[in-house]
């Protein structure tokens, strides 16, 4: 297996229209039905990245900000971020399309984590990530921030053991004393 993968090489891309079946009872587009197509888009870019079964381990960050019309067109675009030892966090932009004009705007942003799993679902070591562009490595350093955050959350790791986390706040904290 690679040791390291660029972020690129994971990008994925799917195009969805909008159907009556994928609506509620005002024509827009049902948010677990989008969350389904996202949870698919961001399993594929975890799957290129370390090329094992991966499981949805977390859903993180995602906001609705704006409804999605029956008959609109959904572009969602994924790529790992980073890889700690079994788990993979990746990152999603949703957009819409607009089929007359063709001008794209964005909706949605959301991060996903994965776990590479064996045979028997135990947690299986993935290859690392080598960040390229700035963005890439913002993203990558974020990362670390937000498994704190999740993991706090899930009931995982002791807030005190949070330390990237807890420099971001004491950071703060020196910037408006
Ligand atoms: C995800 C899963 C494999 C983790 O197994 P586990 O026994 O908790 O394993 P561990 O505690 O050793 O954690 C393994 C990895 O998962 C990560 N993880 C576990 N729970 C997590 C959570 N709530 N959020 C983010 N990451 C999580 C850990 O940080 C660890 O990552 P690392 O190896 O990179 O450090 C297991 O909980 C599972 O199979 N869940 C169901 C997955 C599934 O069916 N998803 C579809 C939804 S219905």
């Amino acid at each position: 297996m690679k040791q390291v993968r660029q972020p690129q090489e994971t990008f994925s891309s799917t195009v969805r229209i909008v159907l009556p079946n994928d609506t509620n009872t005002l024509g827009n587009l049902m948010g677990g039905n989008l969350l389904h197509w996202m949870d698919v888009a961001a399993a594929v870019s975890a799957n290129r990245h370390c090329r094992r079964v991966v499981v949805t381990a977390a859903v993180n960050n995602v906001s609705f900000d704006r409804p999605i019309r029956l008959g609109d067109v959904v572009l969602i675009e994924s790529q790992v971020t980073r890889a700690f030892h079994s788990s993979m966090e990746v990152y999603l932009e949703v957009m819409i399309e607009n089929s007359a004009t063709g001008e794209r705007c964005r909706c949605n942003e959301a991060y996903y984590t994965f776990v590479a799993v064996d045979q028997l679902g135990a947690p299986i070591a993935v290859p690392g990530v080598e960040p390229q562009t700035d963005e890439e490595r913002k993203r990558f350093d974020g990362a670390l921030r937000r498994r704190q955050l999740r993991l706090i959350l899930a009931g995982k790791l002791k807030p005190a053991e949070a330390t990237e986390l807890k420099a971001l706040f004491d950071e703060g904290q020196s910037t408006t004393s």
